[in-house]
């Protein structure tokens, strides 16, 4: 038998905020955090606190500067703040520009890029304070390439991964790292009702995708925990696309056919 053993990712004594945590992939990040041994606190807008995390969940709005803080202050009470995760966001209608309305444009952009730059803003007063932090947040392959019909969802997305850009830099000298998840289809409740509205096609996009099937919120979440980690100690900046290979396939058509 071999005397090495193998080190293995852990997250021991860290606090980990994650937003949007009551569904889909930021649940699959809480949970994930926390078989790793974080502490961690839940925040969202449902009602209901999702199982096990009840004595540690805020119900907020990321749009609100006010309900920001208070998931920060809530997370953070006696121990201070590791990590953040921006997990909050809402799907966009994918109808054609023409018939698309403002207030629902607007609305995406406030859920996906108000609502994660006052997470960052926030966390970032802490995690500066403390000189250590690491922020993940999320964007999609739809800030990374065009994406007809998804304009708000889209410019909110290239917003988050570009954001992340200038965080990193105007954070790494205080010791805190800021990195971007882009994820493909993931098989999550919002893009299940995407599909159930008839607005996706399954097999058109699992047929251009190299990994041929969507993600699993559980996949995207072992990549925020890889970023979150001191794994990545050495990394802040990046957007790393958590897609199936989707965003490296430039052919026509079906993978098998291209
Ligand atoms: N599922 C995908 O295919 C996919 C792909 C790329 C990016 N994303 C992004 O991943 C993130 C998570 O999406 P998901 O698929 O898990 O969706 P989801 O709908 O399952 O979960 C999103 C969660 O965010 C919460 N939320 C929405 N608005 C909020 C607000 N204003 N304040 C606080 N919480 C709010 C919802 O209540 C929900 O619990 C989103 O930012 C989404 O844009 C998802």
């Amino acid at each position: 038998m071999s005397d090495i053993s193998t080190p293995s990712i852990s997250l021991k004594g860290k606090t980990a905020l994650v937003t949007g945590g009551a569904s889909g992939i930021g649940l699959a990040v809480a949970r994930r955090f926390r078989e790793l041994g974080a502490q961690v606190c839940v925040a969202d807008l449902a009602e209901q606190p999702p199982e096990g995390f009840e004595p540690d969940y805020v119900r907020g709005d990321v749009c609100s500067e006010a309900d920001v803080s208070r998931m920060v202050e809530q997370t953070a009470k006696g121990t201070g703040l590791d990590i953040a995760v921006c997990c909050a966001g809402i799907a966009d209608e994918l109808v054609p520009t023409l018939e698309q309305d403002i207030v629902t444009w607007q609305r995406v952009l406030d859920v996906s890029l108000r609502g994660t730059y006052l997470v960052c803003r926030e966390s970032g007063r802490r995690m500066l304070a403390q000189g250590r932090g690491s922020i993940v947040t999320i964007a999609s392959i739809t800030a990374l390439v065009g994406f007809p019909r998804r304009n708000a969802y889209g410019a909110s997305k290239a917003g988050v991964a570009h954001m992340t850009r200038s965080l990193a830099c105007e954070w790494g000298g205080s010791g805190v790292r800021v990195n971007c998840i882009a994820p493909g289809y993931t098989a999550t409740p919002m893009v299940e009702q995407v599909l159930e509205r008839g607005r996706l096609d399954e097999k058109r996009i699992t047929t251009r995708t190299p990994l041929a099937r969507f993600g699993k919120p559980v996949e995207v979440a072992n990549a925020a925990v890889f970023l979150a980690s001191d794994w990545a100690s050495f990394i802040t900046g990046v957007v790393l696309p958590v897609d199936g290979g989707w965003t490296a396939f430039g052919g026509s058509g079906d993978i098998a056919t291209a």
